[in-house]
Order: C-alpha cells, then structure tokens, then sequence
C-alpha cells in the first residue's frame, strides 16, 4: 500500500473513531494528518534515518514509512562482512546494492554499517588461523573493496563498531587481540583512501551519556585525531530503556563535537518489559523525544537514526525475552506516542491524536445473599491489537471485589480497574480476554455501565 493510501486509511480510522466516541458523548480525537520526519528534520538541518534489512524492506508498509517519513537509510545487515563476504574472495553485495537503490529511488542518504566488527563475521574468518600481517592485511582489503563497491553512494560509513568494553578499555575480539588497537587507525585510513568524501565513524553502544566507556571512546577519539587518523565522527547508538535514558546525552555529545567530530545517534530504540502499557509508551515518547532533543542542541549532531521502524522486526524480544515494543510505529505500523515525541523533538507543534481502543464488555454474575462471582469478557472491537490493558468501571451500590483471577483488580472506593496479567496481555483485533472475581454485595447489585479500556469506554 502507498503511503498516501495509508495515510487516507488512517485518517479514516481516526474519523471513525472520532465518530464512535462522540457517540458515546467524549471528546473527539485530533484529525490532524501526521508530521512528515524528514520534513521536519530538513528544516532543522539534520537527517532522520531508520535501518531497515532486505527482509524489512519487502513488507510493504515498512518500506512505504521507510522511504517517506525518513531520509537516510542503514541497512541492518547486509553490509556487515557475513553478507559480503561469506565465501573468503566471493563477493555478495546484492543486499547492500538493494538497500542503496531504496535509498537513491527515495531521495534518501545511506550510512554504511558495518565494516570492523567482531561480530557476524563469516566463519572463514573466525575459524581461520592468520598470521598478523594476513589478518592485517585481510582487513585493510576488505574495508578498500567494501568502500569503493559503494563508492560515492554511502554518507556516513560506521568504519569500526563497537570497539571497547563497558569499562572503556579495548574490548577483547578477532581483531584487537591480535592486531592490537591499531586496526582501528588502519581501518580508518584504508576507508579514506577508498572514498575521500564518506565521513567515518566509530560507533558503539553504551556511550550515551557520560560514564566509563564513553570516557574510553572519548580518549580513543582524541588520540586517533592527535595522531592524524582520518575520524570524522562518533556514533552513538542509543539502544535504550524506558525511564532510563542518561541525563548526559547532550553533555556528552557536545564534548565530542568539541573535539572537532560530527556526532550521530544511530541506532535508537527504547525498550520496555512487556506488556506495553499506556504509561510505558508515554514514558517512551518522553525518551525519544529527550534523545531527539539532546541531539538537537549540539550543533554537529548531524542526525538521528533509528534502528528499524516498528516493533515486529526489532532485534529486542530475542536478545532480551520479555521486552522489546521499543520502536516508534506499533506492530501494524501505526505510528506510537514515541513517534509524536520524535516529530515534536523536530519541532512538530500538531495535536497528538488519542489512542482509541474500542471495546465490547460482557458481564455476568452468579450470586448469592452476600456475595457473587462475575464473569467478565472484554473485547477489542478495534482493528489493531492492544497491548496490555486496563478496564476501569464504578460499583456505585458497595459492591467490594474480594479476590480476582486472570487480572489484578484493585478497587478504591468505588472506582475498580482490572489489570492484565503476563499471560493475556494482548488482547488481539477483534479478540477477547476473559477474567473473573468475587466479591461481596448487599441491598442491591446493579452491573455497571461504565466500562473503560485503557480510557476509552465500551459498548
Ligand atoms: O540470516 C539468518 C537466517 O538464515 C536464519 O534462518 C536466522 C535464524 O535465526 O538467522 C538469520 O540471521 C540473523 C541475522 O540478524 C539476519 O537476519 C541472526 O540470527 C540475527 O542474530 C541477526 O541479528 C542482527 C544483530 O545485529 C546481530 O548482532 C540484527 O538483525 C541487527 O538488527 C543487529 O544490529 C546490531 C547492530 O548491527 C550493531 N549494534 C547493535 C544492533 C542490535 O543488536
């Protein structure tokens, strides 16, 4: 589906949201079209990027978000020497040429990831036995072949990833432990000597904010440009936790730029243990928009990518189980709070539209003098999934919950909200989750009639 379909198909769904919920007498949502991110970041002079992989960019609605709402592109992984190179002197670029096309069909700039890594690497490389001058040499050929393939089509190469340890020291790898920390320099200079004009990067994670291993890159940094090792940038990849983005993002960043480097946050994602929840995603809006800004304020903070554009794709849930909802679109690629914190960070002064969960409540209950069991079932009448979720309703007449299952149900006064639990968070379009309680009644039981999910009421 094209892009501009799918805006009309959203502005649809709003409309018609819009319309059920006055029907039901609330306020009506914003309208308002949504925030273009390239756009925005244009007028501040910076770029907004967002990784995609081969796989990514055949499922129609990424690639429709990808190439209109960003303007530079990294591939997530077909450039990293296990997709070029598999087979030692046979050279695959099909991926990272496929990518670079998207890029160019849609205006849009690429950053080469990765050239020096210590990860997926091909196992020729791993499993071989090298002696230094061959695996230098190996090296210094890959990165010369790999940049002039692209030459004159990648902005930003990240030339070396993730060099050091938490505690700022060289981290341990194929390359260090026998070649010491001087692959970097070389790796840097062959990628000049192939491509004067791309801007190179180190890049790593963990180096948001200040602390040990950003001090660790600062002074790799400081004494690469001491020696003349061609470094124009550090990459920051921001791969974050909700609530717990460093305070020293733009600190830090502006010492870096203050060595004379453009600096980049290039892999930004915030995750969260799920089930997401309404005030998890707000709190995650709060966080890209608080990167966003950071990176705003320096002025050589060239630009923001972030690492794959909706939750579905994200490397997350199978390196961390239990977490992940960490990008800015939804599943369905349905643009998240996150998504407005971002466009706001850009400048962006539009009404975020209210979520709108619709939903169908069946109650039930089988009672005696003094108590009763109910039986409740909510049902997403929405054509999106929701992920966790609250029901709220009032017992005005006394009734007092006394133990639940299948939610947590807590009550105050006369206000009750059941609460998911791990196992039935989701609750699928056009799916129900069922729970149950008891609880205690006297003079009269009437069920009630304000059944909200996560906010919005129910039929
Ligand atoms: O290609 C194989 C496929 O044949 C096989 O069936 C499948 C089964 O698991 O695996 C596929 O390989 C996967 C590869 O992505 C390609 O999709 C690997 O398992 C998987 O581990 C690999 O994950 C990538 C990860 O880097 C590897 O470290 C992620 O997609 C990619 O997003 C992630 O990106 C990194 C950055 O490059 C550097 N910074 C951290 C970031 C997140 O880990």
């Amino acid at each position: 589906m094209k892009t501009e379909q799918l805006r009309h198909l959203r502005r649809a769904v709003l409309a018609v949201a819009g319309a059920a919920t006055l029907i039901l007498g609330l306020a009506a949502p914003s309208q308002a079209a949504d925030p273009v991110l390239r756009d925005l970041a244009t007028a501040k002079g910076r770029y907004i990027g967002s990784a995609a992989t081969a796989s990514e960019l055949n499922i129609s609605s990424y690639a429709a978000l990808e190439g209109t709402q960003f303007n530079s592109a990294t591939p997530g992984n077909e450039m990293k020497w296990e997709s070029v190179e598999a087979t030692r002197g046979t050279y695959n670029w099909t991926g990272g040429d496929n990518l670079v096309s998207f890029a160019q069909a849609h205006s849009m700039q690429v950053r080469g990831h990765t050239l020096v890594w210590h990860s997926q690497l091909p196992n020729w490389l791993t499993s071989g036995t090298f002696t230094n001058d061959a695996l230098r040499a190996l090296l210094v050929k890959h990165v010369t072949d790999e940049v002039t393939h692209f030459k004159g089509k990648i902005n930003q190469w990240d030339v070396v990833n993730e060099p050091l340890n938490e505690d700022g020291t060289y981290r341990a790898s194929l390359w260090y432990n026998q070649l010491g920390s001087s692959y970097i320099a070389d790796a840097l200079r062959a990628a000049r000597a192939a491509d004067p004009a791309a801007k190179l990067y180190i890049n790593d994670y963990n180096t948001d904010g200040t602390g040990s291993k950003s001090d660790g890159m600062y002074n790799l940094a400081k004494s690469l440009l001491a020696q003349g090792v061609p470094l124009d940038g550090i990459g920051f990849q921001g791969h974050l936790i909700v609530g717990s983005v460093p305070t020293t993002v733009q600190t830090n960043l502006q010492r870096f730029a203050d060595l004379g480097l453009d600096v980049a946050v290039t892999e930004l994602d915030v995750r969260m243990t799920l089930p997401a929840t309404t005030a998890l995603l707000t709190q995650q809006k709060a966080d890209f928009k608080s990167v966003v800004s950071a990176c705003l304020a320096v002025s050589r903070c060239v630009g923001v990518t972030v690492w794959g554009l909706g939750d579905a794709t994200s490397w997350v849930p199978s390196v961390f189980p239990g977490q992940g909802a960490a990008n800015i679109y939804d599943e369905n690629y349905q643009p998240k709070p996150a998504y407005y914190g971002v466009a706001e960070a850009l400048g962006w002064t539009g009404t975020v539209p209210v979520p709108t969960a619709s939903c169908a409540v069946t109650y039930g209950v089988n009672q005696w003098n003094t108590g009763f069991t109910a039986s409740v079932t909510v049902k997403n009448t929405g054509t999106t999934p929701v992920s966790g979720w609250s029901l709220t309703w009032t017992y005005p007449s006394g009734q007092k919950v006394t133990q639940a299952w299948n939610a947590t149900v807590a009550q105050s006064g006369t206000a009750v909200t059941a609460t998911n639990v791990s196992y039935n968070a989701t609750i699928a379009a056009g799916g129900t989750q069922a729970f149950g309680f008891n609880a205690s009644w006297s003079g009269s039981n009437p069920a009630p009639t304000d059944f909200k999910l996560n906010g919005t009421a129910c039929s």
